[in-house]
């Protein structure tokens, strides 16, 4: 059993500030928060902690890329993770950012004493180098053919096509992702911690109640393959902290990303009159907890632990591991318009549905969650809106109408107000355990019990009869009384309309230990007008989301803000003035026989016809480009082709589908004309 008064403190994974919150985040935003509200709700004192992930090579050349400071790049998307936090009603206590001078002074402080204590040892290793851009490349920065099926434009550390995994230097004619040149190999010095100092110390504690069973077992596997040293320094130019007293290395982005929650915590403090000790310290009686995804296990369950203990301070009570999401039965997808971004989500539809159906789908283990849209919209429908809101807007007319807003004097079917109440107990229990599939389930059917009690006493007959207002306000208060006991369970989900609820019932829900007030029903109380609490999704705005999802591009998964393909090398005004850019008219577009990219195109220059094969195939259907308007090198010396002489070039620009560029004649656009 928990024990009460429990003081716990509660962190989510950070998010890189280099790209846009996804759904695919959410998923344990949202966990995590459901929890602390929990917590809360059942009267222990929690605390939730987060920040963002603000160092590292993918930050660095974003923002150099972008043309701004890493510090710019990292407070603007910072705002935007905040906002988009804040509108999915995750209620943290403190957000704050890896590159702060709390952050800054643990990660020296846990440094210097892992130190100390002969935890950190140095050698020199090799590894990639650009020397056009010089720096040293991470993996996911450097592209070639497999070594082992030979497909081509494969990363540094895997192929996608066959699946093997390798190191950049087995790559065939490898590249740098950031200027194009082929990588060298150069020397460095490197800072290792020393995980093998730790085993004994690991066995032990992954084999508590710290881990999920089958992280555990995961676990023993990488007991058994070997604890290896871990490379904990970067070299300059790296946009993080500096080791100290070591010009020119930096820690690795990921040494001091979990030091994150500490600094994050710290920061709080500072601004309360809470203790930092009381949380940290090796011996504290409070309680710490990781909610993380299945991908970052070994940071969470074997570096920070033991990065912890090294430097004297308490390790985590447990780490929750949670699976990734899919959407639709797949991956996340750009072109499916699956991959969509909180900020798409929220222009489109209300935050607590996908509350909802999270919850309705999340267990504690660490398997993934499918967000089926259809499903979505008839769960939240049936569920919240079929089930829930429409106890109180059976009973909530005839309250105010018939009896000034007061509730009846006692309580009409108690033993059924038992029943609700005594469920209680099995629920806070699966919010605790985070079986919340289980808890939402509970819900429903004490939910569905309301509902049938509503349909047997017919309050909308009972009000025509006369001499029955009094059945008629015990009724509709017996029924706003369940509403109120079922809003306080689902509350930590969808904690807005459990606020609009509390104003309508004029009465405290979302509080403090509010969990427990649901024993004591309302009796001769008056409650406030019924306002309406939640609508129903239309499948239109599923639709409208999916659609403008197609549309979003950039996000924080790849190395998106870097030209795969380099800029060319540059050449002077006088060159670019060689070129005739002209306005054309495609008169006639045709399929070539034997041809995979090509399309024949002939072009109207205003007068004079031109025959052009262009390789847009795969960006436009033949049909789709008489009549359209683009622009063409038109004193680009003939080419014989295979399929015939390509008298000039035409320009797109874009990865193709929508994107590629070509002018409608709505924008002015006349053949023939100069482009300058
Ligand atoms: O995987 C990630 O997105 C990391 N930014 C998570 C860091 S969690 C913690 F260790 F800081
Ligand atoms: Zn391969």
């Amino acid at each position: 059993m928990p024990k009460e008064n429990r003081r716990i403190l509660v962190t989510s994974a950070l998010p890189y500030a280099n790209g846009p919150i996804h759904l695919g985040h959410l998923v344990e935003y949202i966990q995590t928060d459901i929890w602390t509200r929990y917590q809360r709700l059942a009267g222990h004192e929690c605390y939730y902690v987060c920040a963002d992930d603000a160092h590292g090579t993918p930050i660095m050349l974003r923002a150099e890329n972008d043309g701004v400071t890493p510090e710019q790049l990292i407070d603007r998307i910072g705002a935007e993770h905040r906002a988009d936090f804040a509108e999915f009603l995750v209620a943290f206590d403190n957000y704050h950012t890896t590159h702060s001078p709390e952050n800054r002074q643990y990660s020296e402080l846990i440094y210097q004493r892992l130190r100390d204590n002969g935890h950190i040892s140095r050698r020199t290793i090799k590894q990639a180098f650009d020397p056009q851009k010089g720096i040293f490349l991470p993996d996911r920065y450097i592209k070639g053919q497999c070594p082992q099926c030979g497909a081509a434009d494969q990363y540094g550390d895997n192929c996608e096509v066959c699946g093997s995994t390798y190191s950049p230097t087995d790559l065939i004619n490898p590249v740098s992702v950031v200027s194009g040149v082929t990588p060298i190999e150069r020397e460095s010095e490197h800072f290792f911690f020393r995980l093998k100092d730790f085993e004994d110390m690991l066995k032990t504690w992954t084999r508590g109640e710290h881990l999920q069973p089958e992280v555990q077992n995961k676990l023993q596997e990488w007991f058994h393959v070997g604890l290896r040293d871990w490379d904990i320094s970067r070299d300059a130019p790296y946009f993080g902290f500096q080791i100290p007293d070591q010009p020119d290395k930096y820690f690795y982005v990921w040494l001091d990303a979990p030091i994150g929650y500490m600094a994050s915590f710290k920061n709080l403090c500072d601004k309360s009159d809470l203790k930092f000790d009381d949380f940290w310290d090796p011996d504290s009686s409070t309680e710490l907890y990781h909610f993380i995804g299945k991908d970052i296990l070994y940071f969470h369950a074997l570096f920070w632990p033991a990065m912890l203990d090294g430097a004297g301070f308490r390790k985590p009570s447990a780490v929750f591991a949670h699976g990734f999401l899919t959407v639709n039965g797949h991956k996340m997808s750009k072109s499916r318009g699956t991959f969509i971004t909180a900020r798409t989500y929220l222009d489109h539809l209300n935050p607590e549905y996908l509350r909802y159906y999270f919850a309705a789908k999340l267990n504690n283990r660490v398997e993934d969650l499918d967000l089926n849209m259809e499903d979505f919209v008839l769960r939240v429908n049936s569920d919240l809106v079929g089930k829930v809101v429409n106890i109180a807007s059976r009973c909530a007319g005839f309250i105010s109408k018939r009896f000034d807003g007061y509730l009846a004097a006692g309580v009409h079917d108690a033993e059924l107000y038992q029943t609700f109440v005594d469920a209680g107990a099995h629920i806070a229990e699966c919010y605790q355990r985070r079986e919340y599939s289980r808890g939402m389930r509970e819900i429903m059917s004490l939910a569905d019990q309301a509902n049938q009690y509503i349909a047997d006493h017919k309050p909308w007959e009972i009000g025509k009869r006369e001499g029955q207002e009094d059945l008629l306000q015990e009724v509709c208060s017996m029924g706003l009384n369940l509403f109120r006991v079922l809003i306080t369970y689902l509350s930590p989900v969808i904690p807005a309309t459990a606020g609009k609820v509390e104003a309508f019932l004029d009465c405290e829900i979302v509080t403090a230990g509010g969990w427990h007030n649901v024993r004591h029903p309302l009796t001769g109380h008056r409650v406030k007008p019924y306002e309406h609490l939640l609508r129903r999704v239309d499948n239109k705005q599923v639709e409208a989301m999916i659609e403008a999802s197609k549309q979003t591009v950039g996000t924080a998964a790849e190395p998106g803000p870097l030209q795969a393909e380099p800029i060319a090398a540059s050449i002077g005004i006088d060159d670019f003035n060689k070129l005739d850019l002209r306005i054309v008219r495609i008169t006639q577009a045709e399929r070539v026989e034997g041809a995979d990219k090509l399309l024949k195109l002939i072009l109207d220059l205003g007068g004079e016809q031109r025959t052009v094969f262009a390789g847009i195939k795969s960006a436009y259907p033949p049909e789709e480009l008489a009549g359209r308007y683009t622009v063409m090198v038109a004193n680009l010396a003939p080419r014989k082709m295979r399929f015939g002489v390509s008298e000039g070039m035409v320009l797109a620009a874009g990865p193709g589908g929508k994107d590629l560029w070509l002018l409608s004649p709505d924008d002015g656009a006349q053949p023939g004309m100069r482009v300058k």
